[in-house]
C-alpha cells in the first residue's frame, strides 16, 4: 500500500510511459469515451465494487478508468500470467493525477511473468476488499474469478477442500491449495462474497462455456451476462482482433518470414477465421483443421485446405491452435514437426498444446531464446519453437488486440456492468445476452468514428421489412 492504494505490480516507475499510451488509446476507443460522456452526470456505477480479472493491458486500463469515471470502485488482476503490460499496470495504480510516490489510482495485482501460484494469489487479492466487504460485481475473462468464488463457496459448504484428482488441471490444483489456506483462516469468506455479488459479465468464449455449464447444473450463484456473444464482441474482437495480434506475436517472437510458409490453424471459429486471415495476409499457405463440418466447409469456400493434423503436421512451418479445446497438439505431433517450426496457441488456456507432456518428455529439452520464446530440442536433433509456453501468444509475445476493436468489446462490458449492477433483481442466476439494440448502438459509435456513413431506412422500407426505423434491424436468430 502506498498513498492509500494497495497494489502488486512490477514497478511504478514506467507509469508515465503507460499514461502516454493510455492517452493515445483513449482516442482509439470511441465506444468507451462515448459512454464516459453519456454517463458523466449520472454515475450509474456509484456504489459498485468491481473485481476485474482481465488481461492488464493499455486497453484494459482505459476500461478500468471508464468504470471509475462511471462511479465504480475497482480492483484488478490479469487473467493470464504473461499478458500484463507492466507500464499500463503502473499507470493504473498511479492514476491520472497521482505520482509513483503518491499513487491515487486503482489497486492492481498483476505483472508480466507471474507463476501460477502468484497468479491465484493476485486473483484472491483482487477479490478481497478492505474491511469486511466483498466485491458486488465481477468482470471476468475466462472465468477464473468466477471459478474461485464458486469453488470457494462449494468447499466452505462441504467444510473441506477436496484433494485434487490426478486428471484435474494444474490450475485447479493450485486453487485448491489457496482454498485450503483460506478455509482455515476464514471459513465463510467465499460464501459471503458469492452472496454479495450482483452479477458477473464474462468476456470470452471459454469463460462463457464455463458459465453455461454452471447454470445447466443449477450451480451458478449469481446472474451472468455473456458479453462474448454480443455480435460487436465475438464477430469483431475474436476475428479482427486476432487478425492483427496473431501476426504481431509471431513477428515479435520469431521474426520469421511468414510468406510462402505452410501454416496450420486448428479450429475455424471466430478466432480461427481471424488467425487464418492473418497468416494468409502474409501469403502463407494456410491449412485448417476442424471437427465441425459447417466450419470446415466455410474454411474450404474461403479457399483453405482442410485436413487432419496428422496428415499435415510434418509439412507445417507454423502451427496455431484456436479451438478452446484440449489436447489438440500432442507431443507425438511435436516430434514430427519440421526443424525450427513454430508452435503457438491463441485459445484461452494452455492445454490446447500438450505442454505438460512436453515438459515430461524424456527426449526433449528446453533452450530459452528470450522471455516467452523457447526452443524445444528433441533427441532426434530437430527442434521446435514454442511461443509463450503454449499460452495466448498474441498477449504473451505481443500486446494483444488493438484499441479500436477492444473499444467495441469493452463498451459491451461497461453496458453489461451497468445493466447487472442497476437491475440485478430483474435477473435470475442464469446466463443472459445484451439486447441487440445495444449491440447496434456500440456498432454505430464505431462506424461513425471510422467515418462510415450509414444509410437511413425510410418509414416505408422499415414497414416493408418489418423492423423499426431505429432498429433493431435483425431478428435474434440472424447470424451475421
Ligand atoms: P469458437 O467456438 O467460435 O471456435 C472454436 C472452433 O474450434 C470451433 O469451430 C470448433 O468446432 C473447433 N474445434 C473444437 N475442437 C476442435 C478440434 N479438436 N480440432 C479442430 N477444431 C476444433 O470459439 P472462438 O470464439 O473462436 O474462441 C476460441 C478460443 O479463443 C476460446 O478459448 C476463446 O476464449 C479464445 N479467445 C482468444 C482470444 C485472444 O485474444 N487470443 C480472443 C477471443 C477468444
Amino acid at each position: 500500500t502506498r498513498g492509500g492504494v494497495e497494489f502488486a505490480v512490477a514497478d511504478l516507475a514506467p507509469a508515465a510511459d503507460g499514461r502516454n499510451q493510455i492517452r493515445l488509446a483513449e482516442h482509439e476507443m470511441p465506444g468507451l469515451m462515448a459512454l464516459r460522456r453519456e454517463y458523466a452526470e449520472v454515475h450509474p456505477l456509484k456504489g459498485a465494487r468491481i473485481s476485474g480479472s482481465l488481461h492488464m493491458t493499455v486497453q484494459t486500463a482505459v476500461l478500468i478508468e471508464t468504470l471509475v469515471s462511471l462511479g465504480a470502485e475497482v480492483r484488478w488482476a490479469s487473467c493470464n500470467i504473461f499478458s500484463t503490460d507492466d507500464a499500463a499496470a503502473a499507470a493504473v495504480v498511479v492514476g491520472p493525477h497521482g505520482t509513483p510516490d503518491e499513487p491515487g489510482g486503482v489497486p492492481v495485482f498483476a505483472w508480466k511473468g507471474e507463476t501460477p501460484a502468484e497468479y491465484w494469489w493476485c486473483t484472491e487479492r483482487m477479490l478481497t476488499w478492505p474491511g469486511d466487504q466483498g466485491p458486488n460485481m465481477i468482470l471476468d475473462d475466462g472465468g477464473d474469478a468466477t471459478l474461485l468464488v464458486h469453488e470457494g463457496a462449494r468447499c466452505e459448504a462441504a467444510g473441506v477442500v477436496p484433494n485434487p484428482a490426478d486428471d484435474d488441471p494444474d490450475e485447479l490444483k493450485v486453487i485448491l491449495d489457496e482454498l485450503r489456506a483460506s478455509l482455515a483462516a476464514d471459513p465463510t469468506k467465499w460464501t459471503r462474497a458469492a452472496a454479495g455479488v450482483r452479477g458477473v459479465t464474462e468476456e470470452t468464449t471459454t469463460g462463457v462455456n464455463r458459465l453455461y455449464r454452471l447454470a445447466a447444473r443449477g450451480e451458478l450463484l449469481f446472474p451472468a451476462i455473456n458479453v462474448n456473444d454480443s455480435v460487436t464482441k465475438s464477430k469483431f474482437d475474436n476475428k479482427y482482433g486476432i487478425r492483427h495480434s496473431l501476426i504481431d506475436g509471431i513477428n515479435r517472437g520469431t521474426d520469421v518470414l511468414v510468406g510462402g510458409k505452410v501454416a496450420v490453424v486448428c479450429g475455424y471459429g471466430d478466432v480461427g477465421k481471424g488467425a487464418a486471415e492473418s497468416l494468409h495476409g502474409q501469403r502463407a499457405r494456410v491449412i485448417i483443421t476442424e471437427i465441425d463440418p459447417i466450419n470446415a466447409l466455410q474454411a474450404m469456400l474461403d479457399g483453405y485446405q482442410v485436413a487432419r493434423l496428422e496428415s499435415v503436421i510434418d509439412q507445417a512451418d507454423i502451427v496455431i491452435t484456436t479451438t478452446g479445446n484440449k489436447d489438440i497438439v500432442t507431443v507425438d505431433h511435436m516430434r514430427r514437426m519440421k526443424h525450427q517450426a513454430i508452435l503457438g496457441n491463441v485459445g484461452h488456456f494452455d492445454d490446447e498444446i500438450d505442454m505438460a507432456g512436453l515438459r515430461r518428455a524424456a527426449d526433449a529439452r528446453r533452450v530459452r531464446i528470450k522471455p516467452q520464446v523457447d526452443e524445444w530440442v528433441f533427441d532426434s536433433g530437430r527442434s521446435i519453437i514454442v511461443l509463450s509456453e503454449g499460452r495466448l501468444l498474441n498477449l504473451g509475445n505481443a500486446t494483444g488486440h488493438p484499441s479500436f476493436v477492444m473499444s467495441a468489446s469493452f463498451a459491451n462490458q461497461t453496458i453489461a456492468q451497468i445493466e447487472l449492477f442497476t437491475k440485478h433483481e430483474e435477473y435470475d442466476n442464469e446466463v443472459y445476452r445484451l439486447p441487440k439494440i445495444l449491440d447496434e448502438k456500440v456498432a454505430r459509435i464505431h462506424v461513425t468514428a471510422l467515418g462510415g456513413e450509414l444509410t437511413k431506412l425510410s418509414k416505408e422500407q422499415a414497414e416493408y421489412i418489418d423492423v423499426d426505423v431505429e432498429g433493431p434491424y435483425k431478428p435474434d436468430h440472424y447470424r451475421y
